[in-house]
């Protein structure tokens, strides 16, 4: 195992990693996994994952569970990179469908790589707010290593995710509020309760699982990253993940210094990130009456902003916001046009891969990748009759 400790993102403070953490100790900021990727360089050659099995465990050395311990699997990563037939046919445009995942949502690469640590390092019953997928995704993980899972979710949440949970065994509570306030909730009773924490970003490794998106993007395209990446911003883990890998693979030896424009792409209804990033603010403040059919949006305050938005600024991104009818009729389109029922979370890359062209802020030409992060068959209630 290559892991080496624990680093606070804010004050760099190192904690250990072989019990369990939550947040810096010391300002509350979150933890990253840091690896000796020296000691990795010597053991893994980027040729050797080709022999590989495709889950995202072919990156083994790069993750933190113990070479002799079993991961908690469901068969999660490995998806298809689609080069687009003919939404945006002036662009090289690539659909990365995360769809394909256990769960239908990439939501199992952050949950698949967090129990799998939580289980090795003792945790047995795992609670978590969720805005839908997340909650899924741990009901199946959790069910898959024996522990108990305890999901906290709006109750408006779509009612597929909702099912999805029951029917995997978890214990699921519906609270009136936010995704912030369900947050909130698992806060106050985890000490009594004997909960671990695992809300994004609050605990080191689902950043750790989401972060294989950017080295299975890295071998999909020959080490070649992209000119952009439009990614559907809620917590922002995947973005903060990809980042994560691009100087892993960087320090690897794997890719050189050209990173991709990294693009948040946020709801009309609730949109942080744009409005912190147009403001020239380093954190984001709460956004108020946070409303959008996207569920995975929702999120009026993350934890990671000013991680998110010093990637935005760093890589010559931006932040663009979409409304939900515009992501409910692109998802119509892109369906009809690629042959993916996309989510509205998905649906919302491709409305904001429009107006980026449109106002030119993506060349004609370029090479741009969006995530489809979940399938359309969780959100029937978006889709008109
Ligand atoms: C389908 C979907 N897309 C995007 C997101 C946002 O993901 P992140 O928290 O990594 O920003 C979520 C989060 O719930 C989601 O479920
Ligand atoms: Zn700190």
């Amino acid at each position: 195992m290559f892991l080496s400790h624990l680093e606070c993102t804010s004050c760099g403070l190192c904690h250990d990693w072989s019990h369990l953490q939550n947040l810096c100790t010391a300002c509350h900021r979150p933890l990253f996994a840091i690896y000796d990727l020296d000691a990795v360089g010597h053991s893994l050659k980027q040729e050797t994952l080709r022999t590989r099995e495709k889950s995202l465990w072919r990156y083994r050395e790069l993750l933190p569970l113990p070479a002799d311990v079993d991961p908690v699997s469901l068969g999660e990563g490995g998806t298809p990179l689609l080069r687009a037939k003919k939404f945006a046919d002036d662009v090289d445009l690539w659909i990365k469908d995360e769809s394909q995942n256990p769960t239908q949502s990439f939501k199992a690469r952050g949950m698949a790589v967090a129990v799998s640590m939580a289980k090795h390092l003792g945790a047995t019953k795992l609670a978590v707010p969720s805005a839908g997928n997340a909650g899924g995704a741990l009901a199946a993980y959790a069910a898959r290593a024996g522990l108990e899972a305890h999901i906290f979710m709006p109750r408006d949440t779509p009612r597929a995710n909702i099912i999805e949970c029951r029917e995997l065994g978890a214990h699921v509570t519906l609270i009136d509020g936010l995704i912030t306030d369900c947050g909130a909730e698992i806060a106050r009773r985890k000490t009594a309760e004997g909960w671990f924490d695992m809300s994004t970003l609050k605990e080191p490794y689902r950043v750790e699982g989401k972060k294989t998106l950017g080295y299975e993007l890295a071998e999909q395209l020959d080490s070649q990253l992209p000119d952009v990446i439009l990614y559907p911003t809620g917590g922002g883990t995947g973005l903060i993940g990809m980042w994560k890998a691009f100087d892993e693979m960087e320090a690897l030896g794997w890719i050189g210094k050209k990173r991709p424009r990294m693009f948040s792409v946020q709801a009309t209804g609730c949109a942080p990130i744009v409005r912190a990033f147009e403001n020239g603010d380093s954190t984001a403040a709460e956004f108020p009456d946070a409303h959008t059919c996207a569920s995975g949006l929702r999120v009026p305050k993350a934890i990671g902003d000013f991680l998110i938005l010093t990637i935005l600024r760093q890589s010559n991104g931006g932040a663009v916001a979409v409304d939900d009818d515009e992501m409910v009729r692109v998802a119509r389109e892109v369906g009809s046009s690629e042959g993916l029922f996309v989510s509205p979370e998905g649906s919302a890359c491709f409305a904001a891969l429009k107006s980026l062209c449109a106002t030119r802020k993506i060349a004609p030409h370029e090479r741009v990748v969006v995530f489809n992060t979940s399938s359309g068959i969780k959100y029937l209630d978006c889709c008109e009759p």
